[in-house]
């Protein structure tokens, strides 16, 4: 299954689908890696890693839609069929989330639906919390609440700040998305023979 991932920075979650998709029989091909910030870190990474990648600047259209339009152009021009988001800082409209329904997926840092939105971490500690993690849902129209596929969760620890608890977070999230993507994507290779 052709895939694409959104990056808006360092693209560790990304390095890890990639690593993940180079092992033989793993349904999803990473085929393009795209950022809307000019100069992410994650670009290079996809580079060197042998990805194609392609940048399209939020910053260089009038609005949300019109960005999401030479997004999804971009998409369809490489034929892609599933749009993986990984640390993809942009909002999407309910336009482009009907455009890829059941074929758009992201990961958040929670366990959803607990702390939606950003500074998870942070909330989570706040709020005194035994357990955090990360979940992988489908993308709708309302931000990080879209059909959870699949969690990972971790304890947090006495003494944890946002960082320590953000880092055992991460090694978890680079186990689970590339599961979790493999399950998706076998899922759609099977609906469409
Ligand atoms: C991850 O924690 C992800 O869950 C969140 O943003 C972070 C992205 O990190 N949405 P990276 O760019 O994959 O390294």
């Amino acid at each position: 299954v052709s895939t694409a991932i959104l990056i808006s920075g360092r693209g560790s979650n990304m390095a890890s689908l990639v690593a993940a998709a180079a092992e033989p029989g793993y349904p999803a091909r990473i085929d393009l890696v795209v950022s809307n910030r000019p100069g992410a870190p994650g670009l290079a990474r996809a580079e060197a890693a042998g990805i194609a990648t392609a940048t399209v600047d939020h910053k260089a259209f009038p609005d949300r839609e019109s960005f999401e339009r030479a997004l999804d152009a971009r998409l369809r021009e490489a034929s892609i069929a599933l749009v993986v988001l990984a640390g993809f800082m942009r909002v999407l409209t309910p336009w482009f989330v009907a455009r890829w329904e059941g074929r758009l997926v992201n990961i958040h840092p929670s366990l959803l639906p607990a702390f939606r939105g950003t500074d998870t971490h942070a909330r989570a500690l706040a709020a005194g919390v035994a357990e955090h993690g990360c979940s992988v849902h489908l993308v709708t129209a309302d931000l990080d609440a879209g059909p959870v596929i699949a969690q990972e969760t971790v304890p947090v620890l006495p003494g944890d700040t946002a960082e320590t608890l953000a880092a055992r977070v991460l090694e978890r999230e680079h186990v689970l998305y590339p599961r979790a993507l493999a399950t998706l994507a076998s899922h759609i290779a099977r609906n469409r023979a």
